[in-house]
């Protein structure tokens, strides 16, 4: 498999953004951490079950498998600096300050971002080892709707997209789609 090809292929799919965050408290501190994840899918609506995606080199992947549990934050469009910072890129506030984000707690007291479209507050379900990646199946426990009502930030090629235009058309299809 060609690497360069598989990620043009795939990268053809467009996707919102997601930062999946978990508040690690090893030694007694409550640090909050965070990863810019695309791969972030529903599963399941009984019982409610979300899936996503972490590389296995992730630093946050050994903070997970602690912790046991997460949650994803939905980005709007101005979430744009927050998602390069928890991916590790450059940034204005450092990442270990949990790139400056204001976040409050989810009821399982998972850190929601403040700003983002919607929250999902998840107990990791299981994970299913997947090739370099890893499938972290979440049992949501909670979820909500954020008072940002505007356009969510989109991930296409590589590079973030940004809705100038959109009009909502009636689906014609079965709606069975969660
Ligand atoms: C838009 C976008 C989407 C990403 N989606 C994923 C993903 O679904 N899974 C993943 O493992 N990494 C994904 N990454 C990369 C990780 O965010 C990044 O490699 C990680 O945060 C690096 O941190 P680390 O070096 O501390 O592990 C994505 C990055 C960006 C910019």
């Amino acid at each position: 498999m060609d690497p360069d090809r598989y990620r043009a292929v795939l990268s053809r799919f467009v996707t919102g953004v997601t930062v999946v965050t978990t508040l690690d408290d090893r030694d007694g501190v409550a640090r909050p951490f965070g990863t810019t994840v695309n791969a972030f899918s529903s599963v399941s609506l009984d019982p409610p079950l979300i899936l996503v995606t972490i590389g296995r080199e992730r630093s946050i992947l050994p903070v997970l498998a602690r912790t046991g549990r997460f949650a994803v934050s939905i980005l709007a469009e101005e979430g744009q600096a927050l998602s390069d910072c928890f991916a590790g890129g450059p940034s204005v506030a450092p990442r270990e300050d949990f790139c400056g984000a204001r976040w409050h707690p989810s009821v399982n007291g998972q850190p929601l971002l403040a700003d983002a479209l919607a929250w999902i507050s998840c107990e990791l379900e299981r994970t299913i080892e997947a090739g370099d990646h890893t499938i972290h199946l979440g049992r949501v426990v909670d979820l909500s709707l954020g008072q940002n009502e505007g356009w969510p930030l989109l991930y296409w090629r590589r590079q973030y997209l940004r809705i100038e235009h959109a009009a909502s058309v009636a689906l014609q299809g079965k709606p069975d789609a969660t």
